[in-house]
């Protein structure tokens, strides 16, 4: 009955919302097939962030240097399942609420693009996007296509394999200037993306929704400290907690890709029905 009540009053917020914001992190795209991070097996659980979730390993990758065993199964791994990938529920519940003029914008720490590809057209991607590649030497950015990307990627991954370093600069996507290319995604101790404008963002909200993150990570993890600041209403969905309970009205445990349709059908009912 809890999660009843608690699904009413975050869709009566919702529906009544001015301007909604999401905030997500890969609690979103877990039932997408995306492992988390630090969930129990999760990426962290099973690679060392120090060593693989710094922004060296595309350097390394890249420029030829000598990649451990674990960077070559790290990449395999991220590879297979992000080709895999397709929105879930949760995403195309977000689509939908931008579809009804509800939802403003999507903050999010992850890189899987998903969150485009369900029909969201505002994402601010703090972490970067894996389909966009960076040049290491002129800074130009490329988007590539999803089939374009992962070809790349599973050559990059049979080069690695056979330690083919010359193989690997070939395969990386290159720049008109002739510099090799990196995914343009954000690794630790390396600067974050758009953050004034997700801040901004925050700022402006009147509800804030919280979506499958444990909050560990910053300055991404400060955007609903912003939120409530400047008054707006949090609503939180995690699967395992309540990572923000000092700053939400609601804190539902549950899975985005489930609850998130819920909580839309009622924020339909609500705005067939009322006038907000
Ligand atoms: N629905 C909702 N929440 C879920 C689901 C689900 N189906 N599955 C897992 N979760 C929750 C977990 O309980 C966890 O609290 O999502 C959260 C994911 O937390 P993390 O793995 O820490 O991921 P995230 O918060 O996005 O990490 C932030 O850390 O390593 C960096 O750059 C990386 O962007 C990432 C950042």
């Amino acid at each position: 009955m809890e999660l009843e009540r608690q699904i009413e009053e975050a869709a009566t917020y919702i529906a009544r919302a001015r301007k909604l914001v999401a905030f997500s992190g890969a609690g979103v795209s877990a039932e997408s097939g995306i492992p988390t991070f630090r969930d129990p097996g999760g990426l962290w659980d099973r690679f060392d962030p120090l060593e693989l979730g710094g922004g060296d390993i595309f350097t390394s990758i890249f420029s030829g240097a000598r990649v451990p065993q674990a960077a070559v199964d790290f990449v395999s791994e991220m590879v297979a399942v992000l080709e895999r990938a397709r929105p879930n529920p949760g995403h195309y519940a977000l689509g939908e609420l931008e579809r009804m003029g509800i939802l403003r914008t999507v903050i999010t720490q992850n890189i899987d693009n998903l969150h485009r590809e369900a029909g969201n057209t505002k994402v601010i991607e703090v972490h970067g996007n894996i389909f966009r590649m960076a040049c290491m030497i002129c800074g130009n950015r490329i988007m590539l296509e999803r089939e374009e990307l992962f070809a790349m990627g599973r050559e990059l991954v049979e080069m690695l394999r056979a330690g083919n370093i010359q193989g690997i600069v070939r395969v990386a996507s290159k720049c008109r200037c002739g510099g090799v290319c990196r995914p343009d995604v954000v690794g630790f101790g390396e600067p974050v993306q758009e953050m004034p404008r997700a801040i901004s963002e925050a700022q402006s909200a009147d509800v804030l929704l919280i979506l499958g993150t444990s909050g560990m990570v910053y300055p991404a993890a400060y955007i609903p400290e912003y939120a409530k600041r400047a008054k707006a209403r949090l609503v939180e969905i995690n699967a395992t907690g309540c990572y923000f309970q000092d700053l939400v009205e609601v804190g539902m445990v549950g899975k985005s890709g489930e609850l998130l349709p819920r909580i839309l059908e009622r924020v339909k009912y609500l705005r067939s029905y009322s006038v907000f």
